[in-house]
């Protein structure tokens, strides 16, 4: 073991932490598939992204060839209110399990939204006021994203709509409240204030408005809090830091674990390692964890599909159980996404990276033990990668291996309590959709 004394927690200073995000696909041998038109469906072009995004941001989407993109000075200041995020080791945790692994964690808990989300709605918000933008709609379901970007839009002081699906908006008022401070207009999705929202209403609940309000109101656009190629960008700002945490501790991750609903946190934290796997510089193993009830990469199709339920979106080719799918009433918290990043798709689909899907209740078995043993209440959507963070330190303790692990702790538990109580109250289950579920919302789009 080495004899090297580790802190508990490593934080860069401010000056060492990234002054520009990295751009995996310019790194990439092959890229992922071109977006397309949803009407033509053509090679989407940077006119199609603007009516839904800011031209920035639409910019960022389209680009495979900057490797670097500067951090503009203004989201660099905001940075410095929460960040640089920690990289712990999980000293307590590993000396439960005895593990000969070193397991370590980047915890981007640590601001008001609880979770990673607020590294791009920063981005998103600064690029929208620089170009005029006086007004911003998004969707949220459990309610970080929407909380994320709500302090975004607070500090660049620009007007947010969120549509917060129906059922979390009346099972978490306290989140929907917290939103409210930061100004936002919180709004029940589907709701009547939409041509769609009625729609809906009339014939299957889900949440769409979003877009339809960004399209059709004056200088207003649509932000998304993931799945995107310009939030995995923003994103990269974790793997960044543990690149640079990893350089200072001397040391390389074996294994990189991340839990994966569109795919933005563990497209960011990976990114650097990827890179450096690309070009056979270092190959660690990179690992995906989603839920089984939502088993986007295990068991979806690679195929083009819509990045919205409203279908108004480009169409992306990415691992997807389709735009239609909705995951079982006793799926608990986030990771319910139907679609996966096209770079992570991309990537999984030559095998630069693995998945794996777990049960809800072995997660919750796994968060309760992190948050025992680290003193740190984690969201069920991370739980998933602690949960295969645990696995693969007890696979090191069966072959006396010394493996570095590295998970994305992205987020607390607190507004997650309903699903922590029906876990400790025993009443959890489990739901594993069969193939001829998955197969009835595959998308037929584009004939492969
Ligand atoms: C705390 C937390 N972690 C992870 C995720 C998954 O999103 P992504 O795959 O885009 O990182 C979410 C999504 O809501 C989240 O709130």
């Amino acid at each position: 073991m080495s004899k090297k004394k580790h802190p508990y927690r490593l934080y860069l200073t401010e000056e060492q932490m990234p002054k520009q995000y990295y751009n995996l696909r310019a790194d990439m041998k092959e890229l992922p598939e071109p977006m397309l038109n949803p009407v033509t469906k053509n090679k989407a072009t940077l006119e199609d992204l603007l009516p839904v995004f800011c031209e920035e941001l639409a910019r960022q989407e389209l680009d495979d060839k900057t490797r670097y993109v500067d951090i503009p000075k203004e989201i660099q200041e905001m940075y410095r209110i929460y960040r640089p995020s920690p990289l712990i080791r999980a000293f307590n945790l590993e000396k439960y399990l005895q593990t000969p692994a070193k397991i370590y964690y980047k915890f981007e808990g640590n601001n008001t939204s609880g979770s990673h989300k607020l590294n791009s709605a920063i981005a998103q918000v600064y690029y929208a006021k620089q170009e005029g933008i006086k007004h911003l709609t998004t969707e949220t379901g459990a309610g970080q994203w929407g909380t994320a970007l709500a302090e975004a839009c607070s500090y660049f002081n620009i007007p947010l709509s969120v549509y917060m699906v129906k059922a979390s908006y009346e099972q978490k008022p306290f989140r929907k409240d917290i939103m409210r401070t930061f100004g936002a207009n919180v709004i029940a999705s589907p709701s009547n204030t939409t041509k769609v929202g009625k729609e809906i209403l009339k014939n299957h609940p889900n949440t769409t408005e979003a877009v339809e309000k960004a399209v059709t109101t004056p200088d207003s656009k649509y932000v998304l809090g993931s799945v995107l190629n310009q939030v995995l960008l923003h994103q990269s700002i974790i793997g960044l830091e543990c690149e640079k945490a990893f350089e200072i501790l001397d040391e390389y991750p074996d294994i990189i674990i991340g839990c994966a609903g569109g795919g933005s946190n563990l497209g960011g934290l990976m990114a650097p390692f990827m890179r450096d796997k690309i070009k056979g510089k270092h190959n660690p193993r990179i690992i995906a964890v989603e839920p089984a009830s939502c088993p986007t990469l295990t068991r979806g199709k690679y195929t083009y599909d819509y990045c919205d339920t409203g279908k108004m979106t480009p169409l992306a080719k990415m691992y997807t159980l389709g735009c239609d799918f909705i995951p079982a009433p006793n799926h608990a918290g986030g990771l319910r996404y139907h679609g996966m990043s096209p770079i992570i798709s991309k990537l999984y689909h030559d095998k630069y990276l693995e998945a794996v899907s777990t049960k809800q209740t072995d997660v919750f078995d796994a968060a309760i033990l992190f948050a025992q043993k680290e003193t740190i209440f984690p969201a069920p959507e991370s739980s998933h990668a602690i949960k295969v963070a645990i696995d693969e330190a007890l696979k090191c303790k069966e072959t006396g291996e010394e493996k570095t692990i590295l998970f994305g702790l992205t987020g607390t538990g607190y507004f997650d309590m309903t699903a922590y109580s029906s876990y400790l109250d025993k009443t959890m289950t489990n739901y594993i959709p069969t193939d001829e579920e998955l197969e009835k919302s595959f998308p037929n789009i584009i004939e492969d």
